[in-house]
């Protein structure tokens, strides 16, 4: 996999509630403490650890999944991630710039300019019409009248609610309300796009079909993505990396395939279980790997792409043949027996 530039990052991350427990635990790591003696020091002072020593990196276009059961700390480190509450220990990096750091008149700034938020009550103000929901954020930091109205009717028809821009949050739908809590979140043109479980509170139709235009808007809009759900075939159909909270700590992160071939745990095998194994690993996946050279390994086997899903290749190999040579533009780079295949589907 190709690597790109780092967009935002959490390093080291932690958030304590209740304000004896902060200091404890700021003092314990002053004094050199580990990460243990960090929690049992919140601990001892009656803390709630939010996020426990949370570090993970977006790249640059990358839509990013952290994913785990109600509590287990995901919409705490969104918070800390858009300093909409400050850590307790760690950095948040944004372009290489450490925002815990800054102060609160450049982070509205950053806020303003750089990041759209998205959050599983919609979160629209009542009382304006969808277009005016939209253009608010480009009132608030002070664009001109004119660019705000032209904007807040970009994005409207960019989600797919022209001819409704005149209705208030209470005519429209769940599903079109959030539309226009997305169309707001794009209007200011933000580079970080932070979504937390916009789609949980839809009816499963909506949320498949919201789900389906948000990865078609970011095929072209390349936002950098934080995205939050606590549903795991969710995470498997937007991601291109997972990471799994649970007592706010990453259990694991990685590639869809690479929880579902190596969880770290029976946490982790819990949410993996139901994931059609079949549809979501592809050859590349599941290969043996060599150095990329032209031409078929075996003049019997079957060439197949490396993103085919292993359904698809099952299905090839229903013609004849046990092999299948894997091809990446134009060259071998591995191959796969119907035994890897049948392995890597039965975990
Ligand atoms: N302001 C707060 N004060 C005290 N505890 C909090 C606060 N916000 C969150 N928590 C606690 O932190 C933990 C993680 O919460 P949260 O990040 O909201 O979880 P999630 O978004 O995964 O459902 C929970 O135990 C929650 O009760
Ligand atoms: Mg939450």
């Amino acid at each position: 996999m190709t690597s790109v530039p780092i967009k935002f990052e959490c390093r080291h991350l932690w958030k304590v509630f209740g304000d004896k427990a902060v200091m404890a635990a700021q003092q314990c790591h002053h004094d050199g403490g580990s990460s243990h003696d960090v929690a049992m020091a919140a601990d001892a002072q009656g803390g709630i650890i939010g996020a426990r020593d949370v570090s993970f990196s977006v790249g640059e276009g990358e839509l990013f999944v952290v994913m785990g059961l109600s509590g287990s700390g995901k919409s705490t480190v969104l918070r800390c991630l858009a300093q909409l509450q400050p850590p307790t220990l760690g950095q948040v990096m944004l372009d290489g710039q450490d925002l815990t750091t800054l102060p609160e008149k450049d982070l509205m700034d950053i806020r303003r300019h750089k990041m759209g938020m998205v959050f599983q009550n919609f979160g629209l103000v009542p009382h304006f019409t969808a277009l005016q929901n939209i253009a608010f954020p480009l009132k608030v930091r002070g664009d001109d009248p004119a660019a705000c109205a032209a904007k807040a009717q970009e994005m409207l028809t960019l989600v797919g609610l022209d001819g409704r821009g005149d209705a208030f949050p209470a005519e429209l739908s769940g599903g079109q309300q959030q539309r226009v809590g997305i169309a707001r979140s794009l209007a200011v043109d933000p580079e970080v796009w932070l979504l937390d479980e916009p789609f949980s509170a839809l009816d499963p139709l909506i949320r498949r079909q919201l789900q389906d235009e948000l990865l078609d808007l970011q095929s072209s809009l390349k936002k950098s993505i934080l995205f939050i759900t606590h549903d795991f075939a969710e995470a498997v159909k937007l991601a291109d990396k997972i990471a799994i909270m649970r007592d706010g700590l990453i259990i694991q992160q990685g590639t869809a395939a690479e929880l579902l071939l190596n969880p770290a745990d029976d946490y982790v095998r819990s949410f993996v279980e139901d994931v059609p194994r079949l549809q979501v690993l592809t050859l590349a996946d599941v290969m043996t790997a060599c150095s990329p050279k032209a031409g078929k390994t075996a003049a019997s086997s079957i060439q197949l792409a490396a993103s085919t899903s292993l359904e698809t290749a099952m299905i090839a190999l229903t013609s004849g043949g046990t092999t299948i040579t894997v091809m990446d533009k134009g060259q071998t780079v591995g191959t796969v027996d119907k035994s890897a295949i049948i392995k890597a589907v039965e975990g």
